[in-house]
């Protein structure tokens, strides 16, 4: 059984070996093909993202799940790919190192929108997806882990498209202090 409310950061790494025990295949829209790995989420995430993408529709608004689980390899190449591109200070605030990312836990999903072309960019942040997005996510269990201001504390840039399961009680809370996970655990 998943730990919602786990933390998952540079100072608390997954093993590498770990592997959800709980995932199943997003059935919600989606930019990628049923049998991809990072279509697949825990799946109490995976309904509640079902859910609150569904709810998004009522509004007008067209979300799409872009990337959810990633394994430890899965993480490595990407990071090891983002390094032969740009230097490491620029790939380290952007992308997490392999056993220290959430996206390895299964509960993390970074959205995007037809509008932005699926892209995972800051302007998403600007536009009435990602506002809309910003807002609901906590009524359904989510927190945007990754917000503007918080750089220092999350040791990761603003990333309006990366949202997070922590529950839905933790998520309102969140939502209400405008804590981090961070500070939530540090307190
Ligand atoms: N982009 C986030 C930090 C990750 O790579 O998990
Ligand atoms: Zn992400």
């Amino acid at each position: 059984m998943q730990n919602y409310t786990s933390l998952v950061n540079r100072q608390h790494p997954l093993d590498a070996t770990y592997i959800p025990c709980d995932l199943v295949v997003c059935e919600f829209p989606f930019c990628a093909e049923r049998h991809e790995e990072k279509r697949l989420l825990c799946e109490t995430a995976a309904e509640a993202a079902g859910r609150l993408l569904e709810y998004g529709k009522s509004f007008g608004h067209l979300l799409y799940g872009v990337s959810g689980y990633r394994s430890f390899e899965r993480q490595n190449q990407i990071y090891q790919q983002r390094l032969q591109e740009s230097p490491a200070e620029e790939v380290n605030q952007y992308v997490a190192r392999p056993g220290t990312s959430e996206h390895q836990t299964g509960l993390a999903l970074d959205i995007s929108s037809p509008g932005m072309d699926y892209e995972l960019e800051e302007e998403f942040g600007e536009t009435p997806e990602g506002k809309w997005l910003a807002v609901y996510a906590p009524m359904f269990g989510f927190i945007l882990r990754y917000p503007r201001g918080k750089e220092k504390i999350t040791g990761y840039a603003y990333e309006p498209w990366h949202i997070r399961y922590v529950g839905k009680s933790l998520s309102l809370y969140l939502a209400l202090t405008g804590l981090t996970l961070e500070e939530y655990y540090d307190i």
